[in-house]
Formats: C-alpha cells, structure tokens, sequence
C-alpha cells in the first residue's frame, strides 16, 4: 500500500487523483436522486504468488453494462476501458491486500432524473479486512423483513444502481432497530427473495436451494459462482422459489455477496437453523470460494484475471 486510506488514489473522470480531490457536483443526478450503477468487484492477495487476482471481472463488467443500458444511462466505455481503469487505480496504490474495487458508472452535470448524460466514472479502491474470512466466520441472526423486496415492475432488482439500495436499507434498519443483525426480503408474491446486499441459500437434506432469479433478486455473481461449483463438485443444487416456512426447517442457510462472501445465517426470526453452528456445506463451499477467488485452486482459472 503506498497511500494511507484516508489518502488512497481513485481513478475519478480519467484521471488518478487523490481521494480528497474528486469532488462530486451536488445537484448532479447522482447526488439528488441515486442515478448511478455500480459493482462492488472483489480482489484477493495470493501471498504464495505475490499476485492480486480480480475475480469474475468480465462477469462485473457484463453486469454493469446492462444495468446502464435498462436505465438508459449513455455509457461511453468498452469493457476493456471498464478493466484498464480498474488496473491502473490499482496499481497505483500498490495495493497487496485483499480489496473490494467500486466502480461507479453516474450522471453528472444539472439535469434532473431523467437525464442520460453525461455519464462518468469512479474506481475506487476498498480495503477489506473487516469482510475477510475470519469476519464471516461469527454468523447472523435474521428476520424476515416486513418491508418487500422491491420487483420488476417497479424498481427491478436485476438493476445494480444506488436508488435500489433504499430498499435494502429499510429492511437492514428494521432488523437492527429490533435486535437481529439483518433480514431476508419476501418478494411482492410473498416468496423468499434475498438480504439487503446478498443472496440466499438454504440446505435441506443435502441439497442447496436458492431462489430463482425471477423471484425478485439481484443476479448475483457470488450466488452464480456458487452453483457452479456445487455441480462440478457434485453437491446437488436447486434453483426454485422457496416459501417462509421453508426458512424455519432447513439445515442450513447462508448470504452470499461479493463483499460478504459465504456468511451463515445461524437463526431466522429466532427459529435455530439447523443445529445453530456452522454448517459443513456453508463451511465448505467458502473454502473452496475462497481458494478460487485467490488463485490456489487449479479449477475455473478463467474466474481470475491478475492484478501484476
Ligand atoms: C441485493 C443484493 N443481492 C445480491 C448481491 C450479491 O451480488 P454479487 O454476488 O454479485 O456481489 C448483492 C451485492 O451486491 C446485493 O446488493
């Protein structure tokens, strides 16, 4: 690291500035009304290599994209544009630590919502000791939430933009305000849809369930990156919509994200999951995340693009 945090270099308008020096207009769009979309891309330091690996880039980028094209915001950059900016910021602070890159596509100038441009972009660098494995470990105590999760045909959650995130932190700060650590969103049909900033998976009998992506969810990476790694690992795995009760007896459960990885979920609306420890398959399946997303593992290499 060559830069304190407080002092760290972002990629803002094209330009490596200082954090301090990137200033954002207040009537821009972005400001007034969350117009932006964004990923939060993860990157793991392989100490062996004295390698950072960012994981899934292309996968981010894809993501982005298409949430810009759905709201019609007039992005000007390729996806190479989208991975040299990453890279250069990176670079530039010589980071070799784990990271969690946001990279903010926004509406900038004086027009209200409904403006398309101009469109610009910050990548910023985000140090991630607090959401590192150790962290993950303790496990949550959920509730559901009594606020929906928002759908597509209102405010579609496929779309990865700031104003989506009101959502989310309605549900959050209910769970909190009444002791639990975070909730799991129902969807406008009254099925299981996911937490504020994760999937879900549960465990019965062996199989892993998540809900489809139809069921009023994000299309996450991690939760995508998940399944396929149960199947080549031949660990059974079932997309479908899942009822609440469902939540109350399964064996397992666990959030996925990019920034929260595999966290279990040791209770829901104080119902014990399973035997209220960790369970094997979540322990599991985050070990074998893990070793994928920091280069060790010899399987799905393409996952991983290096940093140096
Ligand atoms: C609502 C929501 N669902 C799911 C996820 C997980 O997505 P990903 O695995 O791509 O980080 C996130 C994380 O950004 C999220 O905000």
């Amino acid at each position: 690291m060559k830069y304190d945090v407080e002092n760290r270099r972002i990629w803002f308008k094209g330009e490596i500035v200082n954090v301090n020096d990137a200033r954002i207009n207040v009537l821009a769009p972005t400001s007034q009304f969350g117009l932006n979309v964004f990923e939060g891309i993860p990157c793991y330091w392989n100490e062996d290599e004295k390698q950072l690996y960012a994981f899934r880039l292309d996968d981010h980028y894809e993501r982005l994209l298409k949430s810009s094209r759905l709201l019609q915001i007039d992005c000007k950059y390729t996806k190479e544009d989208l991975e040299k900016a990453l890279i250069d910021v990176v670079r530039a602070n010589e980071y070799k630590e784990n990271l969690s890159v946001r990279q903010t596509l926004f509406v900038d100038g004086f027009a209200s919502w409904g403006a398309e441009r101009p469109v610009e972009m910050f990548v910023a660098p985000i140090p991630r000791e607090r959401t590192s494995a150790e962290y993950n470990k303790k496990g949550l105590h959920c509730c559901v939430a009594s606020w929906r999760r928002i759908s597509d045909e209102m405010l579609p959650p496929r779309i990865k933009c700031g104003a989506n995130y009101m959502n989310s932190r309605l549900g959050q700060r209910e769970a909190l305000r009444n002791g639990y650590d975070s909730c799991i969103f129902l969807n406008d049909m009254g099925k299981v849809a996911e937490g504020p900033g994760s999937c879900l998976f549960t465990v019965k009998a062996g199989t892993l369930i998540t809900p489809c992506l139809t069921d009023s969810v994000l299309e996450s990476i991690t939760r995508d990156s998940l399944l396929k790694i149960a199947k080549e690992k031949g660990f059974p795995t079932v997309e479908r919509t899942i009822d609440r009760t469902e939540l109350y007896t399964c064996d397992e459960a666990f959030l996925c994200g990019s920034a929260m990885e595999i966290t279990p979920v040791l209770s829901i609306d104080r119902y014990q999951v399973g035997s209220g420890e960790i369970g094997m398959l979540t322990k599991e399946l985050h070990m074998l995340y893990l070793d994928i997303a920091r280069g060790k593992s010899e399987n799905f290499k393409n996952w991983i693009t290096p940093i140096y």
